[in-house]
């Protein structure tokens, strides 16, 4: 193998993502016929079908298979007949907690053309990227349920924040940042959880320090909803917390045209991370060639660019600039949008 030659491991899974895969694979062969790489892609078949089929999710073999992996490609997970839950936890959160997957990398952005849930919101508007803490928090599995008599439930769900991980994130936030000229916003809740918001004030604060020239802010995650809807230009790059990371980037993803408009990492800088689109299998139109295969995509650009394919990454970038107003205006079909990316990429 040359050194250029990247393994990659397939989760194609549920609904539409085995649709959205697709496209994001024509796309992805273009780009590295063009720049000379080349990808090495294995399947795994995992999701509803080997779930139903044999009940399980993430077999210890499997995970053994991908840990080798220098990246995941990810379609979408999740079917009406596995209860929820099984899949999400089973897989996905399990993937994201085993591999340490510390960075969930969140761009959203509005394409020319693209109309946003903002009537007047363009292009210049909104850029921004979440960097959510994609370990702990709220996500770390951490509480019980206690009975104190028959009717008496307690459930706790507890918010799990260490320095170690509250710190990585932050870095990472600054180092793209740093990279893009972009400012942070710290996003948190410091008023009322006063112990975690202490400890991500003081991380932010240090490692703030260490980027002189990244320019800072802070605001409360409520604030934050509806600047994101009134003042949206504001931010740039935002670090927060796991489970208002997951809030905010669905609201963001609003934004600039829905969720077929985003895509997603799930990284480890420096070693094996997964890519997917945000949005989830879409059961309702699976089979029917509807579905966006642009946060699929865009999935694929982010895994490129952390491969260290910059090059490939820009071109992914810049076709789908050029073809998000384009599926906006008309009815989606997906291989159709693939093909038009592929040719935009070449
Ligand atoms: C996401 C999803 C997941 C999450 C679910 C499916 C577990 O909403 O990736 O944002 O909550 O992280
Ligand atoms: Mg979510």
């Amino acid at each position: 193998m040359t050194d250029r030659t990247y393994r990659i491991g397939l989760i194609r899974g549920d609904g539409i993502g085995p649709e959205v895969v697709a496209e994001a694979l024509r796309v992805l062969d273009v780009v590295s016929a063009a720049e000379g790489f080349r990808l090495d892609t294995t399947d795994f078949d995992l999701g509803a079908e080997r779930y139903l089929r044999s009940s399980e999710v993430l077999p210890p073999s499997v995970l053994e298979e991908i840990q080798i992996l220098d990246a995941v490609l990810l379609g979408a997970v999740g079917d009406p007949r596995v209860p929820p839950g099984v899949l999400e936890i089973g897989l996905l959160l399990r993937l994201r907690q085993e591999l340490d997957l510390y960075v969930n990398l969140r761009p959203s952005r509005l394409y020319e053309g693209v109309p946003s849930a903002l009537a007047t919101a363009g292009p210049d508007d909104l850029n921004l990227t979440i960097v959510r803490e994609n370990t702990e928090g709220l996500y770390a599995g951490k509480g019980e349920v206690t009975l104190s008599g028959p009717h008496e439930e307690l459930a706790t769900e507890i918010s799990m924040n260490t320095t170690k991980a509250v710190r990585r994130i932050t870095e990472f936030a600054f180092d793209l940042a740093a990279r893009e000229g972009r400012s942070v916003t710290m996003v948190h809740k410091v008023n009322v959880l006063e112990r975690a918001g202490s400890l991500w004030q003081r991380a932010f604060r240090e490692v703030a320090a260490e980027y002189p020239d990244v320019p800072t802010a802070y605001q409360h995650v409520d604030a934050t909803a509806l600047l994101l809807v009134t003042q949206p230009r504001r931010f740039q790059v935002i670090v927060t917390d796991n489970l208002f990371g997951d809030i905010l980037s669905d609201l963001a993803a609003g934004l600039v045209g829905g969720m077929g408009y985003v895509g997603s990492g799930n990284i480890h800088p420096g070693a094996l991370s997964v890519f997917e689109p945000v949005h989830g299998s879409a059961p309702d139109i699976a089979g029917t060639g509807k579905a966006n295969p642009i946060g699929a995509v865009i999935s694929a650009g982010l895994m490129l660019a952390h491969l260290g394919e910059t090059a490939g990454a820009a071109r992914v970038e810049a076709a789908v600039a050029s073809v998000a107003g384009k599926v906006a205006g008309s009815e989606v079909n997906t291989r159709q949008v693939g093909e038009w990316l592929a040719e935009a990429a070449g």
